[in-house]
């Protein structure tokens, strides 16, 4: 089974926009639960311009499905993981200023650093995933890192999408990789209701995906319901 795990920075956006409560993110995640996601992921940056730190501390009091938070791991990150202890943390090498997301770790580059933090979630019980790019020769080098899962970054899929059979391949063959290590898999970032389905049915061992700008767009035609209805239907 692949777990739907939906990023809800984007009510957290639409929230900021007016600086009261409207709408109320709580209320969302509770709904979006109720609704059939089996989780909720939070990504606060360092500016908290979405989902800020308060907000993360009072989701995780009320969610009861899983709660995985994302970031990049300094201290402000640390100190909110390990006092919140979600179920999952998942390291992304955000720059501060950065849009989104936009690149995988370089494990080498940062091991000492990786395995610094990693090991600390892990003392506190939290299961942990880093981002990675679709490369098969970066993701065999999770083999120096003590981790449980990778979040495979799915943005050339997505955006190589019109020839689907080709921007498969390489995450077919990093998945492989991760598989034969007993490193759990993950995905996400630009998934959607048109190319979630072939993703699932070509990645074996999808334990979960992250979605959260098109799904909570996909919202405004069909409503939230419907849109998480949808979205699990494809990971059927
Ligand atoms: N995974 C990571 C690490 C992300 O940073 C994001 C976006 O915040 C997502 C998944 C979800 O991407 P999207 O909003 O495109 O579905």
């Amino acid at each position: 089974m692949t777990k739907l795990s939906v990023n809800v920075n984007k009510i957290a956006t639409l929230r900021n926009a007016r600086g009261t409560n409207v709408p109320n993110l709580l209320n969302v995640a509770l709904d979006i639960e109720k609704f059939g996601a089996e989780g909720i992921t939070v990504h606060p940056r360092p500016d908290e311009r979405h989902i800020t730190y308060k907000d993360v501390y009072k989701l995780s009091k009320s969610i009861d499905t899983e709660l995985n938070i994302e970031g990049y791991p300094n201290e402000n990150f640390m100190k909110l993981v390990l006092d919140v202890k979600p179920h999952q943390v998942t390291l992304v090498p955000d720059p501060p200023h950065v849009l989104t997301s936009n690149a995988g770790w370089n494990v080498l580059g940062n091991k000492s650093l990786l395995n610094e933090v990693l090991g600390e979630f892990k003392k506190a019980g939290i299961r942990t995933s880093v981002f990675m790019n679709p490369s098969a020769k970066e993701v065999e080098e999770i083999q120096y890192i003590d981790v449980d899962r990778i979040e495979l970054y799915t943005e050339a899929y997505a955006s190589g999408f019109s020839d689907k059979e080709k921007a498969i391949l390489p995450f077919i063959e990093a998945a492989k990789i991760a598989t034969e290590m007993g490193v759990g898999l993950n995905a996400g970032h630009d998934l959607n209701l048109d190319n979630l389905a072939f993703f699932k049915q070509n990645i074996e061992g999808l334990l979960e995906v992250s979605i959260g700008h098109a799904l909570i767009s996909d919202s405004l035609y069909y409503g939230l319901e419907k849109t998480v209805g949808m979205y699990k239907k494809c990971l059927k």
